[in-house]
């Protein structure tokens, strides 16, 4: 097993990493965001990339979201453990609430989600955005290694906006209204590439503020760095112990992702039924 870990540059430098080396892997899409770093830790093989970037250089919508899960593939990572900071949407998720979401709401425009396309239609099933299994792992590291004072969320829905703007009072009004949980602007398009590539991913998502549907509040940058900051450290420690529990025998209905899929040239679709 090959556990792929994305976020910032905060958890690489807290995962007590052995025998580490990097790669730089060249992509059909581009650059990834960074050479993968690999190291050791448990007896676990574990790759790691900073989303954004060593210098967090990349927007949310122009981060290598494609070359990234290609180069964590191509090192045999076969899970991802991702990492997010989002806007609460919930009274009851206050700032520095850890949340496994377990569904997503698409609201990007400017992303590429697939691998596929160019003659070659794949359509597969992405009921269930991120792996229920990795979901579950992920939410009982969080109770595990946190605090008392670190309360976490199993489950939840992200809403993932464009960005970089964050929303406005009617949109965050609206997806209130939805029941949703959090808003960030990075699972997607990585949530879909991954499945596509069939890798068990899942994140957790450190909540930074309360978007601005709260007491007339505007999202401040200074509040979500230092609730980042703060996030940081809870989110070190889940991550290092999901990986040194990951169950040997753990498997994840996306490393099949591609069976039975519609995987056809475009010409040999009758053209009426066509997109
Ligand atoms: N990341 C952190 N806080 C956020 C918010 N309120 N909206 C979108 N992305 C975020």
């Amino acid at each position: 097993m090959t556990i792929g870990v994305i976020g910032g540059s905060g958890i690489y430098e807290a995962l007590p990493l052995e025998s580490t080396r990097t790669e730089d892997v060249s992509t059909p899409y581009g650059e990834p965001s960074s050479a993968v770093t690999l190291g050791e830790l448990a007896g676990r093989e574990v790759a790691f990339l900073p989303r954004h970037g060593e210098d967090h250089q990349h927007t949310p919508t122009d981060a290598s979201y494609r070359a990234n899960i290609y180069a964590l593939k191509s090192v045999g990572v076969d899970r991802v453990i991702s990492t997010n900071a989002v806007g609460s949407l919930r009274e009851d998720l206050p700032p520095r609430t850890l949340v496994v979401p377990d569904q997503i709401f698409d609201r990007t425009k400017h992303r590429q989600p697939t691998f596929f396309g160019d003659g070659m239609v794949v359509h597969m099933s992405f009921a269930e955005p991120y792996c229920p299994a990795l979901v579950s792992h992920l939410a009982s590291a969080a109770e595990d290694a946190t605090d008392a004072d670190t309360a976490t969320q199993e489950g939840g829905t992200y809403v993932c906006i464009e960005g970089p703007q964050f929303s406005t009072k009617a949109e965050s009004e609206f997806y209130r209204g939805q029941d949703w949980d959090v808003v960030g602007m990075t699972t997607i398009p990585e949530a879909k590439l991954a499945r596509e590539a069939e890798l068990s991913y899942a994140t957790i998502a450190g909540v930074t503020d309360y978007d601005v549907w709260k007491d007339d509040s505007e999202v401040s940058l200074q509040e979500v760095l230092a609730n980042a900051a703060a996030n940081q450290d809870a989110i070190n420690a889940v991550v290092e112990h999901a990986i040194r529990t990951m169950p040997d025998d753990f498997e994840s209905e996306a490393w099949s992702a591609l069976e039975g899929t519609i995987n056809t040239p475009a010409e040999a679709i009758p053209e009426e039924t066509r997109e």
